[in-house]
């Protein structure tokens, strides 16, 4: 049902492609694009499954599986990588049992790379959702994780 209430908020156009994929994203409670959300955008702009699914396909920010609650996005450009950003992410993967694309047992985290994220100044960074931490270190990893743990 909050599919048709997503989508009518856009024209039927295909230039709101992308509008109407972040939203269906957002409001699912598993952070993804399911079959559902891929038909029924396919089916308000008249245009083939294969079509909007290329598209969520080609996006990172799109994700075609469910993801956790909260989405971690390590930073995987050179300047965080001078700064340490693969030593984190071994970390990362170390303290929540995880590759990367992987979501932990309790659906509580997802971790990803992205690339830039415009913060370089205050590498190496991360985000978790739409907040953005810099100047990590496992320390302040650790902190942030727990801080996020307590919040569920
Ligand atoms: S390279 Fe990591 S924020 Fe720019």
């Amino acid at each position: 049902m909050y599919r048709e209430q997503i989508i009518k908020k856009f024209n039927p156009t295909l230039d709101n492609i992308l509008y109407i994929l972040h939203d269906l994203q957002d409001n699912n409670p598993e952070h993804y694009l399911a079959k559902q959300d891929i038909r029924i955008c396919a089916d308000y702009l008249k245009v083939p499954y294969s079509y909007v699914q290329s598209v969520a396909s080609f996006y990172t920010m799109f994700s075609l599986k469910p993801r956790g609650r909260n989405i971690i996005r390590l930073c995987d450009s050179p300047p965080c990588h001078l700064m340490g950003s693969q030593s984190l992410l071994d970390y990362l993967k170390k303290a929540l049992k995880v590759n990367v694309g992987g979501t932990t047992e309790d659906k509580a985290f997802t971790l990803e790379l992205t690339s830039c994220l415009g913060a370089c100044g205050v590498a190496p960074v991360m985000m978790i959702n739409e907040e953005m931490f810099g100047n990590l270190t496992p320390a302040a990893v650790d902190a942030i994780l727990d801080k996020r743990r307590k919040e569920l």
